[in-house]
């Protein structure tokens, strides 16, 4: 078995040596001391914004100021400890959300993760039309095919710029999660099914906007095995909380780290947050409280979350978090992945990223390739899909084309609407393009089928994984070849020049 080394991961000009990025965590979790180490180690290391601002003296009167000098304190701190990559993370769903992006663009952070809802607007003070100028890039969390597909339409439109890379996190992530209570076990959201629907919604935008988009997974992911099992599956890179909250150089306190090492199993649980999500945390006295309908007496500073029913919540999230954070888990709780009970130590980030490239350099690389692929079982999602796309193509072509059919109801009233229409019948039916494309990619895999060369790499004759089967089953190269393919090191070959036949 060979060794297999990390790729690197490249968001716009910045360049990570490996593609593990420290997931932001809110209330004091991840700072500078946990972000810049993880810059250091290669990674990109992530300071959360949400409540960054609890520790200090003024927040009690001056929230919204004690938030913005909190982060500029936190990115110049970092900045100074590393020349690694540094990204923010600010959650849509807090009150001062323009005011952070603005705040962390004008400290030059590399890259602003944007989640907890959709970041459809940007703040009026960005130079909206010249997006991609800035030096700080900006990555949207999505949980879905259909988040991601609406932020790529509504910036394309807005903005003639589309993000620099999504991060797509699953059911299994730690804290607030972007599913509905009864999804977060069903297998249709699972991770790795909601990884190739992200993938396949973006590719038009990439192709349009001539512009690779890395997608990064989030959630559930532990070890170099798994980093190399999502990457099989198209990912370019991986976001984890869980392990670097068990790190020396995690912000919060040692009692917050020993939550974690002594969690078990089923002390792991889905709650009901204020902020009108579920969440995933360690089960304790504060929450048993809260469950059995105590009410905490608290008195709300500054309305934190846009939609925070500040007056008939049972907590104050923020409060609770921020306590939690301090070491007091009487008064607060931890949010935590999945896999939390796994943990049995706290190490350094260098020795978890060490570890991390050890197991991912010895993970199986031909994990599934020597197993006999289920021909039928392809054939028969090649034949959904190609169903599925002969009927979207008439559906779009007949959307797009209305407008020039005389239809007046999508007349543009105005001028300036003229554009705009343009451009949905521009892209409709460019959209249309690139199903026909795929359509006709099914049809060779199809014809690879007949001809018993299927999954089977074209260009070097080694067997295509199955896992890259199931994210891609119309795939004609095995991952390696199609990431040189992409990095342009190999040139393709004649009957591949549209492109995205990896
Ligand atoms: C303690 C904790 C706090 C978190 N806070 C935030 C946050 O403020 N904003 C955010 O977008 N995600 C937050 N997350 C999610 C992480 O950034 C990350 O995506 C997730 O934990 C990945 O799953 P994993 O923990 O299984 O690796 C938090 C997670 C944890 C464990």
């Amino acid at each position: 078995m060979s060794y297999k080394k990390m790729p690197v991961l490249r968001i716009g000009d910045w360049e990570a040596d490996i593609p593990i990025v420290q997931g932001g965590m809110g209330v004091g979790i991840s700072l500078s001391g946990l972000a810049s180490a993880v810059a250091n180690a290669g990674g990109i290391g992530v300071i959360a914004t949400a409540g960054i601002g609890m520790f200090e003296p003024d927040l009690k009167t001056n929230f919204k100021e004690a938030n913005k000098r909190a982060l500029r304190e936190e990115i110049q701190k970092a900045k100074a400890k590393t020349d690694g990559v540094i990204g923010v993370n600010i959650m849509v769903a807090i009150s001062d959300f323009d005011d952070l992006v603005q705040c962390a663009v004008q400290e030059e952070a590399n890259i602003l993760f944007l989640g907890a809802g959709l970041p459809i607007r940007l703040p009026n003070s960005l130079p909206l039309d010249k997006l991609g100028e800035l030096p700080t890039k900006f990555v949207p969390i999505v949980s879905s095919a259909k988040a991601a597909k609406i932020i790529f339409r509504s910036w394309a439109k807005q903005f003639n710029h589309i993000p620099d890379a999504v991060v797509v996190e699953g059911p299994l992530a730690g804290g607030h999660l972007g599913f509905k209570k009864e999804q977060i076990d069903n297998p249709d959201y699972a991770l790795e099914k909601i990884l190739p629907e992200v993938i396949t919604a973006i590719k038009p935008y990439e192709k349009l906007f001539i512009k690779s988009v890395p997608v990064i997974v989030a959630g559930g992911i532990y070890t170099g095995a798994d980093i190399h099992k999502f990457m099989q599956l198209g990912a370019q890179g991986v976001q984890m909380g869980t392990r670097f909250v068990a790190t020396r150089e995690c912000d919060a306190f040692q009692e917050f780290k020993d939550a974690y090492l002594n969690c078990k199993k089923e002390d792991i649980v889905i709650i009901d947050s204020p902020v009108g999500l579920p969440g995933r945390a360690i089960r304790d006295e504060f929450l048993e409280r809260v469950s059995s309908g105590v009410k905490e007496t608290f008195k709300c500073p500054w309305k934190c979350l846009k939609s925070c029913d500040f007056k008939n919540v049972p907590y104050c999230i923020a409060l609770a978090l921020a306590n939690a954070k301090k070491g007091d888990l009487e008064n607060g709780f931890a949010f935590a992945g999945a896999n939390t009970y796994r943990v049995d130590k706290i190490i350094s980030v260098k020795e978890l990223i060490e570890t991390l490239i050890e197991e991912y350099g010895y993970s199986n690389a031909t994990v599934d390739t020597g197993q006999k692929v289920d021909i039928e079982h392809f054939r028969q999602i090649l034949l959904k899909k190609r169903q599925e796309i002969i009927g979207n193509v008439s559906e779009i072509e007949e959307e797009a084309l209305k407008a020039s059919d005389g239809d007046i109801s999508s007349m543009p009233i105005h001028m300036a609407d003229a554009g705009t229409d343009n451009y949905e019948q521009e892209f409709a039916l460019g959209l249309m393009d690139n199903e026909r494309k795929l359509l006709r990619k099914i049809e060779d895999a199809l014809e690879r089928i007949e001809q018993e060369t299927y999954g089977t790499c074209k260009a070097t004759g080694v067997p295509i994984s199955k896992a890259r089967l199931e994210a891609k089953p119309w795939a004609r190269y095995c991952v390696e070849y199609a990431r040189k393919l992409e990095q342009g090191l190999v040139t393709e070959q004649k009957q591949d020049e549209d492109g995205d036949s990896l």
